[in-house]
C-alpha cells in the first residue's frame, strides 16, 4: 500500500516517469481505496458464481436417481445404494442451501462493508509515520502533501530525506517536517477554536508560495482612496448585481439554449493534450454519450497508447500496463459543464472580477459531492471561463481549476476548444486544444464497455457456462 501510494509522488517529486499516469486521470486520480470495493464487489460475485456452478452440478444427478428409482430389478445391494446415495444427496443439497443461505446472509452482511470501506481507509491505516494526519482519508495524503509544498514554494525534500536516489518518507531527520506537523495541529486548532470548525485558515493563507510568512507590511502602503465611499453615497457607481440564476439562464442561452442543449446526445473530439511541466504534446480523443458514457485514448510518446472508458456504472483503464477497473467520475458526464443546475446544494452570487483583463461574475456553490465550488462567467458573452473545485482538508481547501477558452459554434452549440487544467500538483497539469468537434454523430456504443481481459499464461481456465 505504502509504495503503491507513495510511488506515483515519488516519481513526481524526481523524474517524469509518472507524470502520465498522473496527468491522464483527466479529473482525478484513483484512490487504490475503490479499488479494493471493486475486488471485494468481485469476490462476492465469484462465490457467487461458483456456487451456482455447483448447484447446476447437483440437478442432472438428482435427476439419475430418480429415473433409477423407476427401473425395475433391483437387488437389495442395489437398493441400499440407492438408498444411501439418496441420503447423500440429500444431504449434500441441505448442506449446500445451508451454504448458501450463509452466503446470501455473508452477502447481505457485506454489503453495509463494502459502503463503509467506499468511506476509504484513513491515512494511518496506510502509511507508517502518521501523527498528525490521523483521519484523513488515505487518497488525499498526496494531494495533501502536493498543498503543503505549493502553499510553501518548496519540494518533497524540503522535508522529507532523499538519499541515494531514494525517499524516506516516514524517516523524521527533518526539522521542518517537525515543524510543518506543529503547523498542522495550529491549523486546525485556530480553525476549531475561532472558525467554529470551518476550513477558514489553510497553510496558503500566511505563507503565499514563500516558506517564511511575511510578518511586517511591505511599506509604502496604498492610501485609502477617499473618493471611492462618497461616489457610492451619490448613487452612481453601483448597478445591481445578477443572480445566481440570471446567471445561469444567460449561461444556457449563450450555450445556445435549453432546446438545442436538450437535443445532444454525443460528442466526439480530437485534438492534443499538451503536458505543461514537460511541454509533452500526445494526440487526444474522446467520445461521449448521454447521460455519462466516455471513451478516451491517449498516443503517449512513452507510455504507448492508454485507453479509458466508463459506462456509467463501471469505469476501466487499458494501458501497456494492462487492464484495470477505475473509479468511476461522475464529474465526466457530457453534461458536467453544461447543466450546471441540480449540480449544487446550494449556489449563490459570489461578486464582479477580472480574468485576463475580461469582467466576470463569481459564483460560489457547494457541489453535490460536498466539494466547494466556484465558477467564473464572463459577464460580457455569459460563457463559463474557470471552474474552480475545491476539496476540504484538515491543512486547507485544495483547489483544482478548469478554464475554458476559444468557445466555437457547432451545429448550434457553443463548445469550449481549448481546456486547461491546473492543480497544486504542477506536473499534472494540462493543455487540451480540440481541432474537431462533432455533435450527435453516432459513436460506437460497445466502446464505452470495459474490453475482455487477454488472457495471460498461467492464469486459470475460463468458468463452465
Ligand atoms: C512542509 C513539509 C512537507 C512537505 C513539503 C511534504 N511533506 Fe510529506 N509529510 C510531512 C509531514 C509533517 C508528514 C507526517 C504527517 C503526520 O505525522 O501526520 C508527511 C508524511 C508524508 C508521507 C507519509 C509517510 C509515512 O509513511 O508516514 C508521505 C508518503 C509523504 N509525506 C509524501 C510527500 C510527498 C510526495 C511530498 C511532495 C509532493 C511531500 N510529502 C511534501 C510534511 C511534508
Ligand atoms: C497563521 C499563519 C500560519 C499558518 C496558517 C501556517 N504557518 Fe507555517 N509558519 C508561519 C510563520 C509565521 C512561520 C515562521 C516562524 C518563524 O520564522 O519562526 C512559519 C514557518 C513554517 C515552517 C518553517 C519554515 C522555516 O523556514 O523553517 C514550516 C515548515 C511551516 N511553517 C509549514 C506550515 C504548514 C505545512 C502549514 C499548513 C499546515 C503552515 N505552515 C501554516 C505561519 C503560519
Amino acid at each position: 500500500m505504502l509504495s503503491l501510494r507513495a510511488l506515483p509522488a515519488v516519481a513526481r517529486c524526481s523524474s517524469r516517469f509518472l507524470i502520465y499516469k498522473k496527468s491522464l486521470a483527466v479529473f482525478v486520480t484513483l484512490p487504490v481505496s475503490l479499488l479494493e470495493v471493486v475486488n471485494t464487489r468481485l469476490g462476492a460475485n465469484q462465490l457467487l458464481a461458483s456456487y451456482k456452478f455447483v448447484h447446476l452440478r447437483l440437478l442432472p444427478l438428482r435427476k439419475g436417481c430418480m429415473k433409477t428409482k423407476i427401473t425395475e430389478h433391483l437387488t437389495r445391494t442395489r437398493i441400499f445404494i440407492l438408498y444411501v446415495s439418496l441420503l447423500l444427496v440429500v444431504c449434500v443439497s441441505i448442506v449446500g442451501s445451508v451454504e448458501a443461505g450463509h452466503m446470501r446472509s455473508a452477502l447481505q452482511k457485506s454489503a453495509p462493508a463494502t459502503q463503509a470501506a467506499a468511506v476509504e481507509k484513513s491515512v494511518e491505516q496506510v502509511q507508517k509515520n502518521i501523527q498528525v494526519l490521523t483521519g484523513l482519508p488515505a487518497s488525499q495524503l498526496i494531494p495533501v502533501m502536493n498543498y503543503m509544498g505549493s502553499s510553501l514554494g518548496v519540494k518533497c525534500t524540503y522535508c522529507h530525506v532523499r538519499k541515494d536516489e531514494k525517499w524516506d518518507f516516514v524517516s523524521d531527520e527533518k526539522p521542518e517536517k517537525g515543524t510543518a506537523r506543529e503547523m498542522i495541529k495550529m491549523v486546525q486548532g485556530i480553525n476549531k477554536g475561532s472558525f467554529k470548525g470551518n476550513p477558514a485558515i489553510g497553510c496558503f493563507t500566511c505563507h503565499r508560495g514563500s516558506s517564511s510568512p511575511v510578518r511586517v507590511p511591505q511599506l509604502p502602503i496604498a492610501a485609502p482612496t477617499p473618493f471611492a465611499e462618497s461616489a457610492e453615497a451619490a448613487g452612481t457607481a453601483k448597478e445591481a448585481p445578477p443572480t445566481a440564476e440570471q446567471i445561469l439562464a444567460k449561461y444556457t442561452e449563450a450555450l445556445g439554449g435549453s432546446v438545442a442543449i436538450e437535443k445532444l446526445k454525443t460528442r466526439s473530439t480530437k485534438g492534443s493534450l499538451t503536458m505543461i511541466a514537460s511541454g509533452e504534446t500526445m494526440s487526444y480523443e474522446a467520445y461521449q454519450s448521454a447521460p455519462n458514457k466516455i471513451y478516451t485514448i491517449l498516443n503517449t510518446p512513452k507510455q504507448g497508447v492508454i485507453e479509458r472508458g466508463s459506462n456509467g456504472q463501471t469505469a476501466w483503464e487499458k494501458s501497456s500496463r494492462g487492464l484495470r477497473d477505475v473509479e468511476v467520475n461522475a464529474r465526466q458526464s457530457l453534461f458536467s459543464d453544461i447543466k450546471l443546475g441540480g449540480q449544487f446544494t446550494r449556489i449563490g452570487y459570489g461578486g464582479k472580477e477580472k480574468i485576463d483583463g475580461k469582467d466576470v461574475y463569481l459564483l460560489r456553490g457547494i457541489g453535490v459531492d460536498g466539494k466547494g465550488e466556484r465558477l467564473y462567467f464572463d459577464a460580457q458573452t455569459g460563457l463559463l471561463v474557470r471552474r474552480i473545485t475545491s476539496t476540504t482538508t484538515v491543512v486547507g481547501l485544495i483547489p483544482e481549476q478548469v478554464d475554458y477558452d476559444d468557445y466555437r459554434d457547432v451545429n448550434g452549440l457553443k463548445v469550449p476548444f481549448t481546456i486547461r487544467f491546473t492543480s497544486v500538483d504542477s506536473f499534472s497539469n494540462w493543455t487540451r486544444k480540440l481541432t474537431e468537434i462533432k455533435l450527435n454523430a453516432p459513436v460506437d456504443e460497445t466502446k464505452f464497455n470495459k474490453p475482455a481481459q487477454a488472457p495471460s499464461p498461467g492464469a486459470p481456465p475460463a468458468k463452465p457456462s
